[in-house]
């Protein structure tokens, strides 16, 4: 079957000072299945962002190749990229700036599907109330505007604009980060329940392991750029097996016994290299506490353990 997403070697890099790159995102492959929801998880200023914002086009990549659906995103014309981007939605991280504040929630949830003559009249209507009534908000709420809903309702409202054309693929880049702590579980709860009903496959970028353990069928952990480790989400969190996996995971207090077990612990320390000019070898290797004379001259490959893939010499 064709994955609903397949990136393979891409780089998104971006103009830096004395005329180094920033290679934010440096040499990057992973695919979904259709269905399936992969964690996209590392440090601030890792290139989780950039990554997704590439896969919706909203920055270019610099080389490589990003398939939706089996169709190639990265120097596609206006007119395929028009017809794809109905195919993948993405929820940001803030509410209040998604959404347009003079305009009515019904009318910025109605707006994908008028922008592409899919509904009009009465038709456009229920369409709406049925989506608000999908991501739990009341029908009758549509003709409210957002400044009367609370951050939690707003992403709601957002996640039922992202849901108006049923896309193949969902990116939410931190979509709970903005949020009170208190309503974060009740909009993953959301996510997971339109996750199983609707079959889509998502992107979710969190720098916060604990938000993508439940959310997520696969983990991928990103460490300046590059992917470090790939694995389905329980073998992840139970065995951990590049020391940078380890070191995240040790920040993350966790009730399961099982997990905090498997922690390493040497918390996460030292400073992000510059991704402008990334160490050599092992990109790890200035904070790693495991770090050999090989990890310094050479990058270890990606290679299987388990049931995933990881990239470090001494992972087993
Ligand atoms: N438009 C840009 N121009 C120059 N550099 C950029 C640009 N966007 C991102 N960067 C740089 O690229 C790197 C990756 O940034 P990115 O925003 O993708 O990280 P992130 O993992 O999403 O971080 P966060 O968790 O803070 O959101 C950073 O060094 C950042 O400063
Ligand atoms: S390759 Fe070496 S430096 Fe890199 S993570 Fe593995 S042990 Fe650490
Ligand atoms: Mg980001």
């Amino acid at each position: 079957m064709t994955p609903a997403l397949a990136i393979r070697d891409l780089h998104v890099h971006f103009p830096g000072r004395k005329r180094l790159a920033v290679r934010a995102v440096d040499g990057v492959s992973f695919e979904i299945a259709a269905g399936e929801t992969l964690g996209l998880v590392g440090e601030s200023g890792c290139g989780k962002s950039s990554l997704s914002n590439a896969v919706v086009g909203l920055v270019a990549a610099t080389s490589g190749s990003i398939e939706i659906q089996g169709q190639q995103v990265v120097g596609a014309n206006r007119a395929a990229l028009r017809h794809m981007r109905a195919n993948v939605q993405m929820v940001f991280q803030d509410p209040a700036t998604s959404l347009n504040p003079r305009m009515t929630i019904g009318a910025a949830i109605a707006e994908p599907l008028l922008v592409r003559g899919l509904a009009t009249g009465a038709a456009l209507r229920l369409r709406v109330e049925a989506l608000l009534e999908e991501v739990g908000l009341r029908p009758e709420h549509a003709g409210r505007m957002p400044h009367q809903f609370s951050g939690g309702q707003r992403q709601r409202v957002v996640i039922a604009r992202a849901l108006a054309l049923r896309p193949a693929l969902l990116v939410c880049d931190e979509p709970v980060s903005a949020l009170d702590v208190s309503v974060r579980a009740q909009i993953l709860n959301l996510l997971v329940d339109l996750q199983s009903r609707l079959k889509m496959a998502t992107l979710f970028v969190s720098h916060d392991l604990s938000v993508v353990r439940h959310v997520c069928d696969q983990v991928a952990v990103m460490y300046l750029g590059r992917l470090v480790e790939r694995a389905p989400a329980a073998e992840l969190f139970a065995t951990p097996r590049h020391p940078y996996t380890r070191a995240l995971l040790a920040s993350v207090p966790d009730p399961d016994p099982i997990v905090q077990r498997a922690k390493s612990r040497v918390p996460l320390s030292g400073e992000i290299p510059n991704p402008a000019n990334p160490p050599p070898g092992c990109r790890f290797h200035t904070r790693c506490p495991i770090a050999a004379d090989l990890c310094r001259t050479a990058e270890p490959a990606w290679r299987r353990v388990g049931g995933g893939d990881v990239a470090c010499h001494f992972a087993t």
